[in-house]
């Protein structure tokens, strides 16, 4: 049954009217073959905000038939015309901001404000990446004998298949879609099936944009091992972007073997977050807060362990925790709430579960600690939490926790806090706050982290390169580096 969405679903006292979202195979906006359909529900309140198809295999299959159909085409078309069709795609997101935040509030809980945010970051990839796209030089090397011309063309990779997120619906899909297309590769993307109305909210742009068919696929499932049996079986699919948890990175890599696939991943964290004595002691409960509560602490940087130097941390932990007092919990179309929703009712059981085991082991909780009772609605909402007294033996320090839960942990010594901070498996993301120049270097050099915020609890933006180090993942989305995850690099030997 193909269906044709001519109209976006109208917003309505914050609900979505019109229900019917749909595929996008091949420029066309398709049901699955079987009828089935998931809905989409609110994380504020637990209505149903829509219905999305749930593709299976063939779907799916379609879809790379579509980008591999369109991929010889878009491949040869000159780059700034790729770019301007990007630049246009980013100018329509601009335009339709409020509509966007708004569904994204709606189907992932966080603040509108924070939405608003996001939709411009995601705009920027777009922007960003249009310029690389026309920037993508080759090389010509001396050789050394005379009748020989060394040569280095960069090539799209091919097809791609692009898996993001919940946390941030639009930001993870153009920071991929962004170098995939101004490379010239082709896409089937897969959101995640908490949040897939933004992503096809931002497929209808790149329709309207005038983006050839076949370019930018996307396919809603519940099945997510099934699209990743089809895309890692599929020789045509030459890349596999992925951002989303370790242990699913881990088990696409496994995948990956068989047709040795080109893979980026982006995956878990667990952010130290560490002030010394002579820190700038507003500026850093202020960073803390925003790195902390960021998307209800639901972010992959999200700075996961706070370490306060002993001289300061009395103080730290009365003045934080005055702050996150003042974080007002509720729905995100609210235009007061700072903290939204958690995703769903196991994000709000792991959070419990890492309180728990932070006061069973000796933490003392300064303010929160439950989940938050917003009286008639249903939602899975959780206090905004301050531990004090954590360790690093904790959950909340081992483990990230995805949550409103900060744990403050004292320190001594700068070689200490190190030694603690580089304690874990991941990589992804590390803040600290010194007045110190030498430290700052030293500090920043001595952390196994792909990204340090020195003074600077929100570092991310599309021009600096965002990945990390360890089990955080593989490779590098964003900054100039980030298009090269999407080509291909020939060396062309011209003997004359
Ligand atoms: C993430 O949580 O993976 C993305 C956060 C960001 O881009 O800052």
């Amino acid at each position: 049954m193909i269906q044709r969405s001519v109209d976006p679903p109208v917003l309505e006292h914050g609900a979505i009217v019109d229900t019917d979202y749909a595929l996008l195979i091949g420029g066309a906006w398709q049901s699955a073959a079987s009828g089935a359909a998931f809905s989409v529900t609110n994380p504020a309140t637990g209505e149903r905000l829509a219905g999305v198809p749930d593709a299976g295999s063939a779907e799916t299959q379609s879809a790379i038939d579509a980008a591999a159909v369109a991929l010889p085409g878009w491949a040869a078309t000159p780059a700034p015309v790729r770019a301007a069709l990007l630049r246009k795609v980013a100018t329509l997101m601009l335009e339709r901001q409020e509509r966007l935040a708004t569904i994204m509030t709606l189907e992932q809980g966080k603040p509108l404000a924070e939405a608003r945010g996001e939709i411009a970051y995601a705009a920027s990839f777009l922007a960003w990446f249009a310029g690389e796209g026309e920037r993508v030089y080759g090389q010509t090397i001396p050789a050394s004998l005379p009748n020989k011309r060394l040569l280095v063309l960069r090539q799209p990779v091919g097809v791609v298949a692009l898996i993001t997120p919940w946390n941030f619906p639009a930001a993870m899909l153009t920071r991929k879609l962004g170098p995939a297309l101004a490379a010239g590769c082709t896409a089937v993307c897969k959101p995640a099936e908490q949040t897939p109305l933004s992503a096809l909210e931002l497929g209808r742009l790149f329709v309207e944009a005038g983006f050839p068919p076949g370019v930018v696929n996307i396919i809603t499932t519940r099945d997510p091992v099934a699209f990743a049996d089809t895309i890692f079986a599929d020789d045509r699919v030459r890349k596999v972007s992925f951002t989303g948890s370790t242990e699913v990175g881990k088990e696409l890599i496994r995948k990956s073997a068989e047709g040795v696939k080109r893979l980026s991943l982006e995956l878990g964290g667990n952010a130290p977050f560490i002030v010394f004595n002579d820190a700038d002691f507003d500026a850093a409960v202020k960073g803390a807060v925003a790195s902390k509560f960021r998307n209800t602490g639901q972010t992959c940087v999200c700075a996961n362990r706070i370490f306060v130097q002993r001289g300061i941390y009395e103080r730290f932990a009365t003045a934080f925790t005055a702050e996150v007092a003042a974080l007002k919990v509720g729905n995100g179309l609210d235009p007061e709430t700072k903290i939204g929703p958690l995703i769903d009712a196991q994000a709000l059981e792991k959070v419990r579960w890492h309180v728990g085991d932070a006061v069973a082991q000796g933490a003392e909780v300064l303010i929160g600690g439950g989940p938050y009772d917003l009286g008639h609605r249903a939602g899975h909402f959780w206090t905004p939490t301050v531990l004090a007294q954590a360790t690093p033996a904790m959950l909340v320090a081992r483990e990230e926790t995805f949550g409103p839960v900060a744990p403050l942990i004292a320190f001594d010594s700068e070689e200490e806090v190190i030694r603690m901070a580089n304690a874990s498996p991941y990589g992804l993301a590390a803040y600290f706050y010194t007045r110190d120049v030498s430290r700052v270097i030293r500090v920043a050099e001595a952390l196994e982290y792909g990204i340090v915020g020195a003074n600077d609890a929100l570092p991310s933006t599309a021009q600096a390169p965002f990945g990390g180090f360890k089990q955080s993942g593989l490779g590098r989305e964003g900054g100039p580096i980030g298009i090269d995850e999407y080509l291909e690099m020939k060396f062309v030997s011209l003997g004359i």
